[in-house]
């Protein structure tokens, strides 16, 4: 089965700031990839791309089949997307956000009752339906994103540092949810700050200044740099493609 995602040369210049430069990768069907790297590294960015909502300056990326930027439309009915700052209406209750995300996608009828039924069951977010969003915690508020986002039943799920800002009984609750998806078929794409939740991920990809400098899957990362965490695994490898000498 070819990969579901395929980035090849993908690059964004802002002027004269090179944002994603020369990225490839390929991410295969039922994977949870990770790109982790700092504030700055182009992380969004790639998203951004990879959803076709931004063109690249230069490459390509093939999603589920279809060219993000030529064919974004078929590229958008194929995935969802959580942006790091989801647009969720605080006015509005857990079920009218989930109702008006339904109608942009034409979802209506007994298919909107039956998806949102089994969506707020899966968080279990059931006895919130009649909250405010802007009256529910951090981690709700990422899980009703979350719901907005599944809606219209997508094969892949670009999820940006999902679990910021989010404490850590609810960031459990939300990996919880992920894995659940991931056994119903779903393939994750997302980017983390937190290095113990790339942990978590099949593969992760060191970003740093819009390069991918480090790609594998944790243990590999980790036995390469020769290093007990994945954080030692990235300011090591940092450390060499800027040249400092290793103390
Ligand atoms: N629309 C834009 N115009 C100009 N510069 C941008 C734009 N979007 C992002 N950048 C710059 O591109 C770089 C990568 O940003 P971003 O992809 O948001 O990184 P990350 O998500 O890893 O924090 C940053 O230097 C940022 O300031
Ligand atoms: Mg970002």
């Amino acid at each position: 089965m070819p990969p579901i995602i395929q980035i090849r040369g993908l690059t964004k210049r802002f002027g004269t700031l090179t944002a994603v430069d020369h990225l490839d990768l390929e991410v295969a069907k039922g994977e949870i990839f990770g790109l982790v790297g700092p504030d700055g590294a182009g992380k969004t960015t790639t998203l951004r791309m990879l959803c076709g909502l931004m063109d690249p300056s230069e490459g390509s990326a093939l999603v589920a089949g279809h060219d993000a930027s030529k064919e974004s439309q078929a590229v958008k009915d194929q995935i969802g997307y959580m942006a790091q700052r989801f647009g969720l209406y605080q006015d509005l209750t857990v079920e009218e956000n989930m109702v008006f995300y339904a109608d942009l996608f034409d979802i209506t009828g007994q298919t909107r009752d039956d998806l949102t039924a089994q969506l707020l069951r899966m968080t279990r977010m059931e006895p919130f339906r009649t909250r405010q969003a802007g009256r529910l915690s951090g981690g709700m508020k990422q899980k009703l994103a979350l719901m907005c986002t599944l809606l219209h039943r997508p094969q892949i799920l670009f999820l940006d540092e999902p679990t910021n800002g989010v404490d850590p009984v609810s960031r459990r609750d939300f990996w919880a949810i992920l894995y659940q998806l991931l056994k119903d078929g779903i393939t994750i794409f997302m980017t983390t700050a937190y290095l113990d939740e790339a942990e978590r991920c099949n593969r992760v990809g060191l970003m740093h200044k819009g390069k991918l400098i480090r790609c594998s899957t944790p243990e590999v990362m980790k036995a390469e740099t020769g290093t007990s965490t994945l954080e030692g695994a990235f300011i090591k490898t940092i450390h060499e493609v800027e040249g400092v000498a290793r103390s």
